[in-house]
Protein backbone atom coordinates (compact mmCIF):
# COMPACT_ATOMS: atom_id res chain seq x y z
CA UNK A 1 0.00 0.00 0.00
CA UNK A 2 1.24 3.84 -1.02
CA UNK A 3 1.34 5.56 2.23
CA UNK A 4 0.54 8.93 1.50
CA UNK A 5 1.37 11.00 4.83
CA UNK A 6 0.15 14.51 3.84
CA UNK A 7 1.24 17.34 2.41
CA UNK A 8 3.53 18.61 5.24
CA UNK A 9 6.71 16.27 4.01
CA UNK A 10 7.60 14.44 7.29
CA UNK A 11 7.23 11.34 7.93
CA UNK A 12 8.78 11.12 11.47
CA UNK A 13 6.80 11.72 14.89
CA UNK A 14 4.05 13.43 13.74
CA UNK A 15 1.12 13.96 16.25
CA UNK A 16 -2.48 13.45 15.70
CA UNK A 17 -3.77 15.72 17.73
CA UNK A 18 -7.35 14.47 19.34
CA UNK A 19 -10.29 16.78 18.95
CA UNK A 20 -12.78 15.21 21.87
CA UNK A 21 -16.44 16.30 21.14
CA UNK A 22 -18.07 14.07 23.58
CA UNK A 23 -19.85 16.92 25.43
CA UNK A 24 -21.04 18.36 22.09
CA UNK A 25 -21.62 15.77 19.57
CA UNK A 26 -21.72 12.99 21.94
CA UNK A 27 -24.44 15.11 23.95
CA UNK A 28 -26.26 15.01 21.03
CA UNK A 29 -26.86 10.90 21.51
CA UNK A 30 -30.98 10.33 22.07
CA UNK A 31 -31.51 10.78 26.16
CA UNK A 32 -28.40 11.93 27.16
CA UNK A 33 -28.63 15.77 28.48
CA UNK A 34 -25.83 16.62 30.99
CA UNK A 35 -25.88 19.49 33.32
CA UNK A 36 -23.14 22.04 33.36
CA UNK A 37 -21.71 20.06 36.45
CA UNK A 38 -21.64 16.61 35.03
CA UNK A 39 -19.90 18.17 32.02
CA UNK A 40 -17.22 19.85 34.04
CA UNK A 41 -16.35 16.58 35.75
CA UNK A 42 -16.16 14.70 32.45
CA UNK A 43 -14.29 17.74 30.85
CA UNK A 44 -12.12 17.16 34.17
CA UNK A 45 -11.08 13.73 33.14
CA UNK A 46 -10.50 14.03 29.59
CA UNK A 47 -7.51 16.70 30.96
CA UNK A 48 -6.36 14.11 32.66
CA UNK A 49 -6.93 11.64 29.62
CA UNK A 50 -4.43 14.51 28.33
CA UNK A 51 -6.54 15.21 25.03
CA UNK A 52 -5.60 17.84 23.12
CA UNK A 53 -8.90 19.29 22.50
CA UNK A 54 -12.46 19.28 24.35
CA UNK A 55 -15.79 20.33 22.10
CA UNK A 56 -17.54 21.87 25.06
CA UNK A 57 -20.90 22.57 23.63
CA UNK A 58 -23.20 24.54 21.35
CA UNK A 59 -23.43 27.96 23.02
CA UNK A 60 -25.92 29.26 21.24
CA UNK A 61 -28.07 26.19 21.48
CA UNK A 62 -29.42 26.58 25.11
CA UNK A 63 -28.32 28.54 28.07
CA UNK A 64 -27.18 25.10 29.47
CA UNK A 65 -24.95 24.83 26.75
CA UNK A 66 -23.68 28.51 27.39
CA UNK A 67 -23.18 28.02 31.04
CA UNK A 68 -21.68 24.69 30.43
CA UNK A 69 -19.03 25.87 27.88
CA UNK A 70 -18.44 28.96 30.21
CA UNK A 71 -17.50 26.87 33.08
CA UNK A 72 -15.57 24.32 31.69
CA UNK A 73 -13.39 27.21 29.62
CA UNK A 74 -12.79 28.81 33.03
CA UNK A 75 -11.22 25.81 34.78
CA UNK A 76 -10.07 23.68 32.59
CA UNK A 77 -6.37 23.67 31.99
CA UNK A 78 -4.73 21.80 29.33
CA UNK A 79 -6.55 21.46 26.69
CA UNK A 80 -7.78 23.89 23.83
CA UNK A 81 -11.36 24.18 24.78
CA UNK A 82 -13.44 24.53 21.62
CA UNK A 83 -17.11 25.13 20.72
CA UNK A 84 -19.18 24.92 17.95
CA UNK A 85 -20.90 28.11 16.14
CA UNK A 86 -23.11 28.21 12.66
CA UNK A 87 -21.48 30.74 10.31
CA UNK A 88 -24.58 33.37 11.35
CA UNK A 89 -22.27 36.54 12.76
CA UNK A 90 -24.72 36.78 16.51
CA UNK A 91 -23.60 32.36 16.45
CA UNK A 92 -19.86 33.38 16.45
CA UNK A 93 -19.99 36.19 19.26
CA UNK A 94 -22.09 34.08 21.65
CA UNK A 95 -19.02 31.27 21.09
CA UNK A 96 -17.11 33.57 21.89
CA UNK A 97 -18.58 34.73 24.51
CA UNK A 98 -18.45 31.74 26.00
CA UNK A 99 -15.36 30.57 25.04
CA UNK A 100 -13.19 33.81 26.41
CA UNK A 101 -11.72 32.99 29.19
CA UNK A 102 -9.84 29.69 28.23
CA UNK A 103 -6.20 29.20 28.60
CA UNK A 104 -6.50 28.84 24.63
CA UNK A 105 -9.75 28.76 22.40
CA UNK A 106 -11.04 27.69 19.28
CA UNK A 107 -14.04 28.33 17.11
CA UNK A 108 -15.63 25.84 15.10
CA UNK A 109 -17.65 27.22 12.70
CA UNK A 110 -19.81 24.66 10.29
CA UNK A 111 -22.17 25.43 7.51
CA UNK A 112 -23.57 22.77 5.86
CA UNK A 113 -22.61 22.05 1.90
CA UNK A 114 -24.49 18.96 0.63
CA UNK A 115 -27.23 19.69 -2.06
CA UNK A 116 -29.98 17.64 -0.04
CA UNK A 117 -29.01 20.09 3.18
CA UNK A 118 -29.28 23.14 0.93
CA UNK A 119 -32.70 22.01 -0.51
CA UNK A 120 -34.50 20.79 2.47
CA UNK A 121 -32.77 22.75 5.35
CA UNK A 122 -31.00 25.97 4.71
CA UNK A 123 -33.03 27.07 1.45
CA UNK A 124 -29.89 28.39 0.34
CA UNK A 125 -28.02 28.81 -3.20
CA UNK A 126 -24.27 27.44 -3.20
CA UNK A 127 -23.22 31.21 -3.68
CA UNK A 128 -24.50 32.11 -0.07
CA UNK A 129 -23.22 29.27 1.35
CA UNK A 130 -19.62 30.55 -0.10
CA UNK A 131 -20.51 34.04 1.17
CA UNK A 132 -21.37 32.72 4.53
CA UNK A 133 -18.45 30.69 5.05
CA UNK A 134 -16.46 34.02 4.53
CA UNK A 135 -18.26 35.87 6.67
CA UNK A 136 -18.37 33.07 9.53
CA UNK A 137 -14.59 32.29 9.35
CA UNK A 138 -14.02 35.84 9.32
CA UNK A 139 -15.49 37.09 12.57
CA UNK A 140 -14.36 33.96 13.97
CA UNK A 141 -10.69 34.89 13.61
CA UNK A 142 -11.22 38.09 14.48
CA UNK A 143 -11.86 36.78 18.63
CA UNK A 144 -9.01 33.86 17.89
CA UNK A 145 -6.07 32.76 15.50
CA UNK A 146 -7.46 29.42 15.68
CA UNK A 147 -10.29 28.23 13.44
CA UNK A 148 -12.23 25.37 12.55
CA UNK A 149 -14.22 25.53 9.88
CA UNK A 150 -16.84 22.34 8.55
CA UNK A 151 -18.27 21.74 5.99
CA UNK A 152 -21.08 19.90 7.27
CA UNK A 153 -22.30 16.74 5.15
CA UNK A 154 -18.93 16.91 3.13
CA UNK A 155 -19.19 13.06 2.02
CA UNK A 156 -22.47 13.66 0.05
CA UNK A 157 -21.41 17.30 -1.39
CA UNK A 158 -19.89 17.91 -4.98
CA UNK A 159 -16.19 16.99 -5.21
CA UNK A 160 -15.50 20.49 -6.78
CA UNK A 161 -18.27 22.45 -4.70
CA UNK A 162 -16.38 21.18 -1.30
CA UNK A 163 -13.24 22.23 -2.54
CA UNK A 164 -14.57 25.88 -3.58
CA UNK A 165 -15.83 26.48 0.32
CA UNK A 166 -12.73 24.25 2.14
CA UNK A 167 -10.74 27.16 -0.21
CA UNK A 168 -12.96 30.02 1.03
CA UNK A 169 -12.53 29.11 5.12
CA UNK A 170 -8.52 29.41 4.45
CA UNK A 171 -8.55 32.27 2.91
CA UNK A 172 -11.08 33.86 5.69
CA UNK A 173 -8.52 32.14 8.18
CA UNK A 174 -9.42 28.48 9.04
CA UNK A 175 -6.39 27.30 10.70
CA UNK A 176 -7.94 23.32 10.79
CA UNK A 177 -10.56 21.98 8.02
CA UNK A 178 -12.59 19.13 9.15
CA UNK A 179 -14.10 16.77 6.84
CA UNK A 180 -17.47 15.56 8.30
CA UNK A 181 -18.92 12.56 7.21
CA UNK A 182 -22.53 13.51 9.25
CA UNK A 183 -24.00 10.65 8.24
CA UNK A 184 -21.56 7.99 8.35
CA UNK A 185 -21.60 7.22 4.21
CA UNK A 186 -18.16 6.93 3.95
CA UNK A 187 -16.09 3.55 3.21
CA UNK A 188 -12.62 3.73 4.22
CA UNK A 189 -10.24 3.61 0.51
CA UNK A 190 -12.83 5.94 -0.73
CA UNK A 191 -12.84 8.32 2.37
CA UNK A 192 -9.17 8.14 2.80
CA UNK A 193 -8.61 9.22 -1.03
CA UNK A 194 -10.63 12.14 -0.42
CA UNK A 195 -8.60 13.12 1.98
CA UNK A 196 -5.57 13.53 0.33
CA UNK A 197 -7.29 15.17 -2.57
CA UNK A 198 -8.32 18.11 -0.19
CA UNK A 199 -4.44 18.13 0.92
CA UNK A 200 -3.40 18.18 -2.17
CA UNK A 201 -5.77 20.73 -3.94
CA UNK A 202 -6.45 23.30 -1.27
CA UNK A 203 -3.40 25.54 -0.84
CA UNK A 204 -2.48 26.88 2.32
CA UNK A 205 -1.50 26.51 5.86
CA UNK A 206 -4.27 24.42 8.23
CA UNK A 207 -4.41 21.30 9.29
CA UNK A 208 -6.47 18.28 8.19
CA UNK A 209 -9.59 16.68 10.40
CA UNK A 210 -11.86 14.07 10.09
CA UNK A 211 -15.08 13.39 11.85
CA UNK A 212 -16.51 10.13 11.27
CA UNK A 213 -20.18 9.28 11.96
CA UNK A 214 -20.88 5.35 12.54
CA UNK A 215 -23.88 4.67 10.49
CA UNK A 216 -22.18 2.23 8.48
CA UNK A 217 -20.09 0.96 11.61
CA UNK A 218 -17.20 2.39 9.74
CA UNK A 219 -16.55 5.53 11.82
CA UNK A 220 -13.15 4.22 13.13
CA UNK A 221 -11.56 2.74 9.96
CA UNK A 222 -12.39 5.55 8.18
CA UNK A 223 -10.29 8.01 11.13
CA UNK A 224 -7.82 6.00 10.38
CA UNK A 225 -7.65 6.12 7.02
CA UNK A 226 -7.86 9.58 7.00
CA UNK A 227 -4.75 9.58 9.04
CA UNK A 228 -2.83 7.35 6.69
CA UNK A 229 -3.62 9.91 3.92
CA UNK A 230 -2.80 13.01 5.96
CA UNK A 231 -5.40 13.81 8.60
CA UNK A 232 -3.55 15.00 11.36
CA UNK A 233 -6.33 15.32 13.68
CA UNK A 234 -9.45 12.99 14.44
CA UNK A 235 -12.41 14.04 16.03
CA UNK A 236 -13.74 11.48 18.37
CA UNK A 237 -16.08 11.01 21.14
CA UNK A 238 -15.70 8.37 24.44
CA UNK A 239 -17.50 5.17 23.54
CA UNK A 240 -18.30 5.95 20.11
CA UNK A 241 -21.20 8.19 21.74
CA UNK A 242 -22.94 10.65 18.89
CA UNK A 243 -25.74 11.39 16.63
CA UNK A 244 -27.66 8.59 15.72
CA UNK A 245 -25.26 5.54 15.80
CA UNK A 246 -22.46 7.87 16.81
CA UNK A 247 -18.92 9.05 16.32
CA UNK A 248 -15.83 7.34 16.07
CA UNK A 249 -14.76 6.02 19.53
CA UNK A 250 -11.82 8.31 21.13
CA UNK A 251 -10.25 4.79 22.59
CA UNK A 252 -10.52 2.19 19.02
CA UNK A 253 -8.66 5.19 17.22
CA UNK A 254 -5.93 6.10 19.91
CA UNK A 255 -5.06 2.29 20.85
CA UNK A 256 -5.39 1.38 16.71
CA UNK A 257 -2.69 3.89 16.57
CA UNK A 258 -0.84 2.82 19.19
CA UNK A 259 -0.58 -0.75 18.31
CA UNK A 260 -0.19 -0.72 14.76
CA UNK A 261 2.45 1.65 15.02
CA UNK A 262 3.92 -0.72 11.70
CA UNK A 263 1.27 0.67 9.50
CA UNK A 264 1.54 4.34 10.97
CA UNK A 265 5.54 4.88 11.05
CA UNK A 266 5.77 8.05 13.91
CA UNK A 267 2.51 8.59 14.26
CA UNK A 268 1.72 9.44 17.84
CA UNK A 269 -1.01 11.06 20.13
CA UNK A 270 -0.58 12.28 23.59
CA UNK A 271 -3.38 10.08 25.62
CA UNK A 272 -2.40 8.84 28.72
CA UNK A 273 -4.37 5.45 27.56
CA UNK A 274 -4.10 4.39 31.12
CA UNK A 275 -7.04 6.61 31.59
CA UNK A 276 -8.82 5.02 29.07
CA UNK A 277 -11.23 2.81 30.80
CA UNK A 278 -11.87 5.13 33.80
CA UNK A 279 -12.47 7.83 31.21
CA UNK A 280 -15.22 4.96 29.92
CA UNK A 281 -16.77 4.12 33.06
CA UNK A 282 -17.33 8.04 34.14
CA UNK A 283 -19.03 8.91 30.57
CA UNK A 284 -20.96 5.72 30.67
CA UNK A 285 -22.34 6.50 34.26
CA UNK A 286 -23.05 10.41 33.73
CA UNK A 287 -25.10 10.00 30.28
CA UNK A 288 -26.51 6.75 31.38
CA UNK A 289 -25.65 4.89 28.44
CA UNK A 290 -23.97 1.38 29.38
CA UNK A 291 -20.58 0.60 27.36
CA UNK A 292 -21.71 -2.95 25.71
CA UNK A 293 -19.84 -5.69 27.49
CA UNK A 294 -17.96 -6.65 24.01
CA UNK A 295 -16.96 -3.29 23.07
CA UNK A 296 -13.39 -3.12 22.08
CA UNK A 297 -10.66 -1.72 24.47
CA UNK A 298 -13.16 -0.68 26.89
CA UNK A 299 -15.81 -3.19 27.28
CA UNK A 300 -15.75 -5.76 30.59
CA UNK A 301 -15.57 -8.56 28.09
CA UNK A 302 -12.41 -7.03 26.23
CA UNK A 303 -10.25 -9.04 28.14
CA UNK A 304 -12.49 -11.88 29.23
CA UNK A 305 -11.43 -15.31 27.87
CA UNK A 306 -14.01 -18.01 27.85
CA UNK A 307 -12.80 -20.88 25.65
CA UNK A 308 -10.36 -23.22 27.49
CA UNK A 309 -7.92 -23.24 24.75
CA UNK A 310 -7.97 -19.50 25.23
CA UNK A 311 -7.58 -19.59 28.96
CA UNK A 312 -4.63 -21.67 28.36
CA UNK A 313 -2.57 -19.81 25.73
CA UNK A 314 -3.69 -16.32 28.40
CA UNK A 315 -2.34 -18.08 31.34
CA UNK A 316 0.96 -19.17 29.45
CA UNK A 317 1.11 -16.04 28.18
CA UNK A 318 -0.56 -13.01 27.48
CA UNK A 319 0.03 -12.12 24.07
CA UNK A 320 -1.26 -15.58 22.32
CA UNK A 321 -4.61 -14.14 22.51
CA UNK A 322 -4.37 -10.60 23.25
CA UNK A 323 -2.80 -7.57 21.60
CA UNK A 324 -3.23 -5.15 24.11
CA UNK A 325 -1.77 -5.34 27.61
CA UNK A 326 -5.22 -4.35 29.54
CA UNK A 327 -2.95 -2.45 32.14
CA UNK A 328 -2.08 0.00 29.21
CA UNK A 329 -5.59 0.78 29.16
CA UNK A 330 -6.35 1.24 32.49
CA UNK A 331 -8.54 -2.37 32.69
CA UNK A 332 -6.35 -3.60 35.90
CA UNK A 333 -9.59 -5.50 37.22
CA UNK A 334 -10.99 -4.91 40.54
CA UNK A 335 -8.61 -4.61 43.61
CA UNK A 336 -10.31 -4.96 47.21
CA UNK A 337 -9.99 -1.23 48.89
CA UNK A 338 -11.69 -0.83 51.43
CA UNK A 339 -14.70 -2.23 53.37
CA UNK A 340 -17.50 -1.64 56.24
CA UNK A 341 -14.26 -0.53 58.94
CA UNK A 342 -13.20 2.40 56.75
CA UNK A 343 -12.89 5.50 58.44
CA UNK A 344 -13.82 8.87 56.32
CA UNK A 345 -10.27 9.27 56.46
CA UNK A 346 -9.31 5.98 54.22
CA UNK A 347 -12.41 6.74 52.04
CA UNK A 348 -10.72 9.98 51.10
CA UNK A 349 -7.70 9.17 50.94
CA UNK A 350 -8.51 6.00 48.55
CA UNK A 351 -10.62 8.36 46.67
CA UNK A 352 -8.20 11.08 46.54
CA UNK A 353 -6.04 8.42 45.31
CA UNK A 354 -8.37 7.46 42.17
CA UNK A 355 -8.19 11.27 41.02
CA UNK A 356 -11.67 12.45 42.31
CA UNK A 357 -11.42 15.45 44.49
CA UNK A 358 -14.47 15.63 47.06
CA UNK A 359 -14.66 18.45 50.06
CA UNK A 360 -17.59 19.51 51.87
CA UNK A 361 -20.85 18.45 51.52
CA UNK A 362 -20.03 16.31 48.38
CA UNK A 363 -17.66 14.29 50.46
CA UNK A 364 -20.18 13.73 53.17
CA UNK A 365 -23.35 12.64 50.81
CA UNK A 366 -20.16 9.88 48.91
CA UNK A 367 -19.11 8.99 52.40
CA UNK A 368 -22.73 8.06 53.76
CA UNK A 369 -23.63 6.16 50.90
CA UNK A 370 -20.30 4.14 51.23
CA UNK A 371 -21.30 3.19 54.42
CA UNK A 372 -24.83 2.20 54.01
CA UNK A 373 -23.54 -0.35 50.82
CA UNK A 374 -20.42 -1.16 53.05
CA UNK A 375 -22.87 -2.79 55.70
CA UNK A 376 -24.23 -4.54 52.99
CA UNK A 377 -21.52 -5.77 50.58
CA UNK A 378 -18.44 -7.53 52.35
CA UNK A 379 -15.94 -5.81 49.43
CA UNK A 380 -16.03 -2.45 48.09
CA UNK A 381 -13.67 -1.89 45.00
CA UNK A 382 -12.18 0.89 43.24
CA UNK A 383 -15.14 0.40 40.35
CA UNK A 384 -17.68 0.28 43.10
CA UNK A 385 -16.30 4.01 44.75
CA UNK A 386 -16.27 5.08 41.06
CA UNK A 387 -20.33 4.28 40.87
CA UNK A 388 -21.13 5.58 44.33
CA UNK A 389 -19.05 8.90 43.40
CA UNK A 390 -21.02 9.08 40.08
CA UNK A 391 -24.09 8.48 41.22
CA UNK A 392 -24.06 10.80 44.58
CA UNK A 393 -22.62 13.94 42.33
CA UNK A 394 -25.17 12.92 39.47
CA UNK A 395 -27.91 13.28 41.95
CA UNK A 396 -26.62 15.19 45.07
CA UNK A 397 -25.88 18.54 43.24
CA UNK A 398 -29.44 20.16 42.34
CA UNK A 399 -31.43 17.12 43.42
CA UNK A 400 -35.72 18.15 44.18
CA UNK A 401 -36.58 14.42 45.61
CA UNK A 402 -34.41 12.18 47.92
CA UNK A 403 -35.03 8.39 48.54
CA UNK A 404 -35.45 8.12 51.76
CA UNK A 405 -37.15 4.55 52.46
CA UNK A 406 -38.52 1.78 50.30
CA UNK A 407 -40.63 -1.08 51.19
CA UNK A 408 -41.92 -3.99 48.59
CA UNK A 409 -44.19 -6.75 48.61
CA UNK A 410 -44.88 -9.68 46.09
CA UNK A 411 -44.27 -13.38 45.43
CA UNK A 412 -45.63 -15.60 43.35
CA UNK A 413 -49.68 -15.18 43.16
CA UNK A 414 -49.17 -12.02 45.33
CA UNK A 415 -50.03 -8.40 44.00
CA UNK A 416 -46.78 -6.55 43.93
CA UNK A 417 -47.03 -3.65 45.80
CA UNK A 418 -44.60 -0.81 47.07
CA UNK A 419 -44.57 2.32 49.35
CA UNK A 420 -42.20 4.56 49.02
CA UNK A 421 -41.14 7.74 51.86
CA UNK A 422 -39.14 10.84 49.37
CA UNK A 423 -37.66 13.63 51.25
CA UNK A 424 -38.35 17.18 49.08
CA UNK A 425 -37.01 20.36 50.90
CA UNK A 426 -38.49 20.02 54.34
CA UNK A 427 -41.67 18.19 53.16
CA UNK A 428 -42.04 14.42 53.76
CA UNK A 429 -43.53 12.84 50.69
CA UNK A 430 -45.22 9.12 50.72
CA UNK A 431 -47.05 7.28 48.50
CA UNK A 432 -47.77 3.52 47.85
CA UNK A 433 -48.87 1.43 44.54
CA UNK A 434 -49.51 -1.85 43.41
CA UNK A 435 -47.37 -2.62 39.80
CA UNK A 436 -46.79 -4.98 37.42
CA UNK A 437 -43.65 -6.12 39.42
CA UNK A 438 -41.99 -4.91 42.08
CA UNK A 439 -39.81 -2.79 39.94
CA UNK A 440 -42.77 -1.44 38.47
CA UNK A 441 -44.94 -0.55 41.74
CA UNK A 442 -41.98 1.22 43.16
CA UNK A 443 -41.39 3.63 40.12
CA UNK A 444 -45.25 3.89 40.19
CA UNK A 445 -45.37 5.19 43.70
CA UNK A 446 -42.39 7.64 42.84
CA UNK A 447 -44.14 8.73 40.10
CA UNK A 448 -47.83 9.22 42.26
CA UNK A 449 -45.54 10.77 45.55
CA UNK A 450 -43.56 13.12 43.25
CA UNK A 451 -46.55 14.00 40.98
CA UNK A 452 -44.23 13.28 37.63
CA UNK A 453 -46.45 11.04 35.08
CA UNK A 454 -43.55 9.58 33.09
CA UNK A 455 -43.20 6.66 30.52
CA UNK A 456 -40.45 3.84 31.06
CA UNK A 457 -38.83 3.60 27.58
CA UNK A 458 -35.98 1.80 28.55
CA UNK A 459 -34.58 -0.33 31.86
CA UNK A 460 -31.10 -2.49 31.67
CA UNK A 461 -29.13 -3.47 34.60
CA UNK A 462 -26.16 -4.89 35.30
CA UNK A 463 -23.34 -5.30 37.95
CA UNK A 464 -20.82 -3.53 38.79
CA UNK A 465 -18.67 -6.10 39.88
CA UNK A 466 -18.78 -9.94 40.15
CA UNK A 467 -20.28 -12.03 43.61
CA UNK A 468 -23.32 -12.76 44.82
CA UNK A 469 -23.32 -9.19 46.74
CA UNK A 470 -22.58 -7.34 43.80
CA UNK A 471 -23.72 -3.88 43.21
CA UNK A 472 -26.81 -3.74 40.56
CA UNK A 473 -26.31 -0.56 38.69
CA UNK A 474 -29.42 0.21 37.37
CA UNK A 475 -30.11 2.43 34.00
CA UNK A 476 -33.33 3.76 33.28
CA UNK A 477 -34.69 5.92 30.37
CA UNK A 478 -37.94 8.28 31.17
CA UNK A 479 -40.17 10.29 28.31
CA UNK A 480 -42.33 12.75 29.59
CA UNK A 481 -43.82 15.60 27.47
CA UNK A 482 -41.64 14.91 25.06
CA UNK A 483 -38.63 15.06 27.11
CA UNK A 484 -36.60 12.34 27.41
CA UNK A 485 -34.00 11.69 29.90
CA UNK A 486 -32.00 8.65 31.73
CA UNK A 487 -31.39 8.12 35.26
CA UNK A 488 -29.19 5.80 37.03
CA UNK A 489 -28.91 3.67 40.50
CA UNK A 490 -27.01 1.19 42.66
CA UNK A 491 -27.33 -0.57 45.14
CA UNK A 492 -26.56 -3.97 46.16
CA UNK A 493 -30.91 -5.17 46.05
CA UNK A 494 -32.13 -4.57 42.52
CA UNK A 495 -35.31 -2.89 43.20
CA UNK A 496 -33.68 -0.47 45.49
CA UNK A 497 -30.97 0.19 42.54
CA UNK A 498 -34.52 0.64 40.09
CA UNK A 499 -36.22 2.99 42.17
CA UNK A 500 -33.02 5.16 42.83
CA UNK A 501 -32.59 5.28 39.00
CA UNK A 502 -36.00 6.44 38.41
CA UNK A 503 -35.99 9.31 41.09
CA UNK A 504 -32.87 10.01 39.29
CA UNK A 505 -34.88 10.49 36.06
CA UNK A 506 -37.13 12.70 37.73
CA UNK A 507 -34.97 14.95 39.32
CA UNK A 508 -33.37 15.65 35.67
CA UNK A 509 -36.29 15.62 34.09
CA UNK A 510 -36.97 19.04 36.95
CA UNK A 511 -33.93 20.13 36.15
CA UNK A 512 -34.11 20.13 32.41
CA UNK A 513 -37.73 21.79 32.61
CA UNK A 514 -35.99 24.50 34.98
CA UNK A 515 -33.59 25.56 32.24
CA UNK A 516 -34.53 28.43 30.12
CA UNK A 517 -36.26 27.18 26.39
CA UNK A 518 -33.71 25.89 24.08
CA UNK A 519 -33.37 28.34 21.05
CA UNK A 520 -35.07 27.25 17.99
CA UNK A 521 -32.58 26.58 15.01
CA UNK A 522 -32.77 26.52 11.65
CA UNK A 523 -30.22 23.88 11.03
CA UNK A 524 -28.43 21.78 13.98
CA UNK A 525 -25.33 19.57 13.48
O1 LIG B 1 -21.50 15.51 11.93
C1 LIG B 1 -21.27 16.69 11.64
O2 LIG B 1 -21.30 17.11 10.49
C2 LIG B 1 -20.96 17.61 12.74
C3 LIG B 1 -20.36 18.92 12.33
C4 LIG B 1 -20.92 20.05 13.09
C5 LIG B 1 -18.87 18.84 12.40
O3 LIG B 1 -21.08 17.26 13.88
ZN1 LIG C 1 -21.09 15.01 13.96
Amino acid sequence: MDINLGGKGAVMDEKVVIFDTTLRDGEQSPGISLDPVEKLEIAEQLARLNVDYIEAGFPVASQGDFDAVSEIAKRIEGPTIAALSRTHLGDVDRCWSALKHAERARIHVFISTSPSHLEHMLKMTPDQIIKETLSGVSRARQYTDDVEFSPQDATRTPYDFMLEVLDVAVKAGATTLNIPDTVGYGIPWDFGTLIANVRKEVKGDYVISTHCHNDLGLATANSLAGVINGARQVEVCVNGLGERAGNAALEEVVMALAIRGDLFPGIKTQIKTEELSRTSRLVSRLTGYPVQYNKAVVGRNAFAHESGIHQHGVLSDRSTYEIIDAKSVGQTGSQIVLGKHSGRHAFSDTIAKMGISLQGDALNACFSRFKELADKKFEITEADIEAIVAQELGTSNHETFRLLDLTVSGGLGVMPTAKVVIAKDDETLVSASEGNGMIDAAGKAISKATGIEAELSGYQVSSVTGGVDAIGDVVVQLESEGRKVSGRGISTDVVEASARAYLDAINRLIRISKRLPDVKLEETP
